[in-house]
């Protein structure tokens, strides 16, 4: 999808995640459901080109099945080992949930979104997923060409679009304020460099980025440090490799440890410092390194790539532009994490305060 699409997309939500924001000043807040509803609210533009409003109970009720779901991946994930373990009395395992919360997703969320999309389709006004998979199923059809492209399919696409594109972004986002409240040096350092090149008097946009090498080393730190999915997903190999002495048999289940690169002590020498400055060269300019790989590499690697980073980088230079982010009584939060297949920091409280203009 282009560029401008997804930055519509996040500029319009971050309007009303900042007015969120912005009615929590100076209180002790807990910022996880409003991140989380902003997040998902930017997917579900982007599939469908809808938003819904933060108080709307369908919306409530969604947040609630689709964070119910990914706590219960780790354990409902013994199915596909045992998968007799179905037929036990009760829920230990939180399938039957599992299952209940993707059918209510299925019916209240994403079909009415097939069809809305399929009920306005207009052919020359295609700026979403979904009406994008629509004509694409039609031009297939009219050109009489095979295609396993159909509605089903299209439901399992949204479904896992929601899925992987809500809880890892949110979740970065939140270690990059855990890291904010640590490191308020680094929080001020950011602010500064975007008052000097973008100021206080509009929001920042993707046309920033190159101004702000520090935001973006920072960002980049948040994403390393973070570490937000350790050992990527399962792949499996399509045929026998040898591979430094080592045979793996087709169809063996491999799993990447993104870790080893990301907190690898050869490389980074320091690797469990929270550290922005080893991206930037000795003029200060950003410069990438070919093992920061928190997306995975490969033809399989994340899809959401691009609407995450411009997320993370329109987020950020956004929220500390508009406030300061101080924790609550002097005391940051903890930086250890809680183990999952997706890698969470503790809950915390932090206060917002407006920045003076
Ligand atoms: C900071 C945020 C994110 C991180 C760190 C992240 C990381 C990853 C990683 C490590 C993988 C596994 C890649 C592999 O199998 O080798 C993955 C897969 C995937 N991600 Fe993300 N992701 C993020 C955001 C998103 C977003 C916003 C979306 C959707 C819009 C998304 C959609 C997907 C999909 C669909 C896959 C499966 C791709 C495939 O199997 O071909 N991700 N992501």
């Amino acid at each position: 999808m282009s560029k401008t699409i997804l930055e519509d997309a996040i500029q319009e939500e971050l309007s009303f995640f900042l007015q969120a924001i912005h009615e929590c000043v100076h209180t002790d807040f807990n910022c996880n459901r409003v991140l989380n509803n902003a997040v998902a609210n930017i997917i579900s533009s982007v599939v469908s080109g809808k938003r819904f409003e933060y108080t709307d109970p369908l919306f409530v009720k969604f947040m609630k099945c689709l964070d119910e779901n990914i706590r219960n991946i780790g354990t409902a994930n013994v199915l596909n080992v045992l998968p007799i373990v179905r037929y036990l009395p009760g829920d230990l395992f939180k399938f039957k949930q599992t299952l209940r919360n993707i059918s209510m997703i299925d019916k209240e969320i994403i079909r009415p979104f097939i069809e809305d999309n399929r009920n306005n389709y207009d052919d020359s006004n295609v700026t979403n997923f979904t009406s994008a998979y629509i004509k694409a199923i039609q031009q297939r059809r009219q050109e009489g060409q095979n295609t396993n492209m159909s509605d089903g399919n299209l439901e399992t696409c949204l479904r896992d679009l929601f899925i992987a594109g809500s809880e890892t972004t949110a979740t970065v986002l939140r270690w990059g304020l855990v890291y904010f409240l640590n490191y308020p040096d680094v929080q001020e350092k950011c602010f500064q460099e975007i008052l000097e090149n973008v100021g206080q008097s509009r929001r920042p946009s993707m046309k920033d980025k190159t101004s702000l090498p520090y935001v973006e080393a920072t960002v980049t730190e948040i994403l390393r440090c973070a570490d937000i999915i350790p050992s990527s997903l399962p792949h499996s190999v399509p045929h026998d490799v040898e591979f430094r002495g080592y045979t793996f048999p087709e169809g063996i289940t491999v799993l990447p440890m993104l870790s080893s690169a990301l907190h690898d002590p050869d490389l980074w020498g320091d690797p469990r410092n929270f550290r922005p400055d080893r991206f930037l060269d000795t003029e200060g300019k950003f410069q990438k390194m070919n093992e920061h790989i928190p997306f995975s590499l490969g033809h399989r690697a994340c899809l959401g790539e691009a609407l995450a980073r411009m997320e993370l980088f329109l987020f950020t230079t956004s929220m500390i532009q508009e406030f300061e982010f101080r924790p609550v009584d002097g005391v940051s939060p903890s930086l250890q994490g809680l183990p999952g297949i997706v890698y969470r920091p503790q809950q915390f409280n932090m206060k917002a305060i407006p920045r003076a203009k």
